[in-house]
């Protein structure tokens, strides 16, 4: 029998009934950042993925970028994230909270006032969705070299707030431009000490608060998010595959629950270069239906495949994907903020 996406695994301290897992995704309904009973609805729906990746959760008040996102900084927030982990629990699931610093890609005005900080003045171009409406993205303060290992904490006090939670892991937002990538992007990150400039010094926030992470709750129940050769949010690095290989091959070195990968199609072969450097378990993502899905499984190409879309549209993906079923039509309108209307309300196969 070929391995499926519906053969179990075991991924790290956890074992999971498949390889289908819920890719993080934002949803912006979460006023005062506890998460609250609609959204702990919404996850529990989602329960029969192997494994659920949270929404971006920022793991320290400076990084918040977007309205209405989680963090997980405080008790509050603790006692929030419990009755989000007990009701996927309840349904026999599984759930890592994504910590999701932005840096750079948020505004004064989710910062209580203050400048967004980043590796370097470098502003992204374009605007972010605010309370009044759209605006650019703010000029933000320079990290003091001083005050990055205290940021880097975060990540691991985060985590330990994770695991009193009730939660199974955390995933590490490495990808997509927010923090840790902007460390690593030579385009945002100009610095010249010994946070910038190498590859090695401009990898080392990402692995620093990896290990940050790793020393709170345990190497098997930590995941990093990475999106090799991806441009969003203004990232540009004209040796990608370089800047990958070497982060694949120090990550590997750290035994962790996985490596995510989202594969956003640049010029390069991002499985084939991430599988070579990475032999440990291996979450691929992007665009993903249930041929494509079994056939990277069956060649060892990934060991989970995660799905963003499918699973926001349909709480019952993976029991669509086992019956080759019809799968609902995402409402675009109601991704990003709102209320039960396209979060809690997508129609199961027996409604
Ligand atoms: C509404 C929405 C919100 C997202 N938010 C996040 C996020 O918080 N963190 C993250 O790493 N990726 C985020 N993504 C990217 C998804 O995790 C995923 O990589 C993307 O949707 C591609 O997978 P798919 O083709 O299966 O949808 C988001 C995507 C969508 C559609």
């Amino acid at each position: 029998m070929p391995t499926t996406i519906f053969s179990p695994i075991q991924l790290g301290a956890i074992s999971l009934p498949s390889r289908i897992v819920m890719a993080p995704m934002t949803r912006n309904r979460t006023p005062g950042q506890t998460p609250n009973a609609l959204n702990a609805a919404y996850y529990a729906q989602r329960a029969s993925a192997g494994l659920i990746v949270t929404e971006g959760t920022t793991p320290d008040a400076s990084g918040r970028g977007y309205i209405d996102i989680p963090g997980l900084y405080n008790q509050a927030q603790v006692k929030g994230w419990r009755a989000v982990a007990d009701g996927v629990h309840a349904k026999g699931g599984h759930i890592f909270v994504q910590l999701m610093h932005t840096g750079r890609i948020s505004h004064p005005d989710f910062l209580d006032g203050n400048q967004p900080v980043a590796p370097s003045a470098v502003a992204a171009p374009g605007e972010v969705y605010t309370h009044a409406g759209m605006k650019p993205y703010a000029q933000p303060r320079v990290l003091e070299a001083d005050e990055i290992p205290d940021l880097i904490e975060t990540y691991g006090c985060s985590a330990k707030l994770a695991m009193e939670a009730g939660l199974d892991g955390v995933e590490i937002h490495g990808a997509n431009g927010y923090l840790p990538n902007q460390f690593l992007a030579p385009n945002a990150n100009r610095r010249t000490d010994e946070w910038g400039g190498s590859l090695e010094k401009r990898a080392r926030f990402l692995l620093e608060a990896t290990d940050s992470a790793i020393s709170a709750i345990g190497a098997d129940r930590v995941g990093v998010r990475l999106s090799p050769g991806g441009v969003f949010n203004d990232i540009q690095d004209p040796d990608a595959e370089s800047t990958y290989a070497f982060v694949a091959t120090e990550l590997a070195k750290r035994n962790l629950a996985y490596l995510h990968i989202f594969n956003t199609k640049p010029a390069f072969d991002v499985p084939a270069l991430i599988r070579k450097h990475y032999k440990g378990t291996l979450i691929l993502n992007g665009g993903y239906d249930r041929a494509r899905a079994d056939a990277d499984v069956a060649s060892g190409l990934a060991d989970l495949i995660a799905f963003g879309v499918p699973f926001l549209a349909n709480p019952d993906l993976p029991e669509r994907l086992r019956r080759n079923a019809p799968l609902n039509e995402p409402d675009t309108a109601s991704f990003y903020g709102g209320d039960a209307h396209g979060y809690t309300d997508y129609p199961t196969l027996a409604a």
